[in-house]
């Protein structure tokens, strides 16, 4: 089967014929129906996340089973599944506690499955999956617990952002922040995460929704998804437009979804006193943040991360999915652009250079 893979950083990634080892037990072969792109890829292409090389990337994908190994219970050949990029142990203490997003044996094999091993192989070398996930493939073995079955009328692309945009970006204010509503929010950059931290943020009833973009195309595009306001750090000092748009005391919730120590900064400034600035995005390795440490004590400020919108994806994916289904969520007009595996490098280019909404590998 086909996949692309990452050989070297900074390079184009390479269609290439590779092998994929049968399902062990607790695993899932699967057929790739859809799979999004997302900037967490672009991180391992550009050497801002490290992951062993060669991979195939791909963690935001839908499916339908091929076939199980021993002891597979949940699906069965012919079922559709959305993957998820954090399949959970369910006995590490994170797991017991209701925080499968943060399971311990999953963060200690990255690169491999949970046992530690690989499935994927080009010639005699070994090919690291993305989040147990690599679904920039045709095919992929995944982890039970890393995939979800839905209904199969649901529409593949869609379900394939439920697994990381659409969770992460509406998790971050739903699960994490628990906005109330009447809230100010602002969301710092506004492509496929932030876009849906703006329509979780409408979802949540907040009532001033700050958009900040360097792209006037990503802002315009932002309103559909919520933002009443928007703002572009080109156009002047974004945390003064921020700070004038909320009365002069900042949003209650920021969530930077950009990724980088400056955006994360802003989102810390702009939120008001006992506000919390919610940190989305993945800066490059070793970047910080600073707060300042006399707002952090005398405003009260919260300064906190969202991994996987601190959601369950074993049971949240169906939450996202009926609040699709009952009109909170719109992911169709999310979806923008979509392409074949053979233009990949061209869908991470648009990327980089900055188009809105989210692209697609379709391979259907
Ligand atoms: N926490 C998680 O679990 C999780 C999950 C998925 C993605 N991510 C991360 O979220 C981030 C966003 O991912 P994405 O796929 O939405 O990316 P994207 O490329 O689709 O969107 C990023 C947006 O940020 C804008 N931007 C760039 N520089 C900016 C600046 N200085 N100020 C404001 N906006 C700016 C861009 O114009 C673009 O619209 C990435 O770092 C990604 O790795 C995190
Ligand atoms: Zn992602
Ligand atoms: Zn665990």
């Amino acid at each position: 089967m086909r996949a692309a893979v990452l050989r070297e950083t900074n390079k184009p990634m390479s269609i290439e014929d590779v092998t994929l080892d049968p399902p062990k037990a607790d695993e899932v072969h699967v057929r790739i129906a859809a799979a999004g792109v997302c900037r967490s890829d672009l991180h391992f292409m550009k050497g801002e996340a490290a992951l062993r090389l060669p991979a195939v990337l791909g963690h935001e994908g839908s499916a339908v089973v091929l076939d199980v190994g021993e002891r597979v219970t949940s699906v069965a050949p012919g079922d559709h599944v959305i993957l998820s990029f954090v399949p959970w142990c369910g006995r590490c203490r994170y797991c017991l506690a209701g925080r499968s997003n943060l399971c311990d044996l999953h963060g200690s094999t990255i690169g491999t499955m949970l046992d530690g091993t690989r499935r994927l192989h080009a010639g005699g070398e070994e090919l690291s999956p993305m989040g147990k996930v690599a679904c920039f493939a045709e095919e992929a073995v995944v982890p039970e617990t890393g995939c979800v079955k839905i209904d199969p009328g649901f529409p593949m692309p869609q379900a394939a952002l439920i697994g990381c945009s659409v969770t992460t970006g509406v998790g971050s204010v739903i699960f994490n922040a628990r906005v109330e509503p009447g809230s100010a929010v602002a969301v710092i950059g506004c492509g496929g995460v932030g876009l849906n931290a703006l329509q979780g943020a409408r979802a949540a009833g907040a009532t001033t929704i700050i958009a900040v973009d360097v792209n006037d195309a990503a802002l315009e595009f932002a309103v559909r998804f919520g933002a009443t306001h928007t703002v572009n750090p080109n156009a002047g000092d974004p945390l003064k437009a921020i700070k004038d748009l909320t009365d002069g005391l900042g949003p209650d919730y920021a969530f930077e979804a950009f990724g980088s120590a400056e955006t994360a900064q802003l989102a810390f400034d702009a939120v008001r006193k006992r506000g919390t600035a919610v940190i989305i995005g993945i800066a490059p390795l070793g970047e910080s943040v600073a707060a300042d440490a006399v707002a952090l004590v005398r405003q009260e400020k919260t300064l906190r991360g969202a991994f996987y919108g601190s959601s369950t994806p074993a049971w949240d994916f169906g939450r996202m999915i009926d609040m699709y289904n009952a009109g909170q969520l719109d992911i169709d007009g999310l979806i923008t652009r979509t392409y074949t595996l053979d233009r990949i490098n061209e869908a991470y280019e648009e990327l980089e250079r900055g188009v809105v909404g989210r692209g697609i590998i379709s391979f259907e």
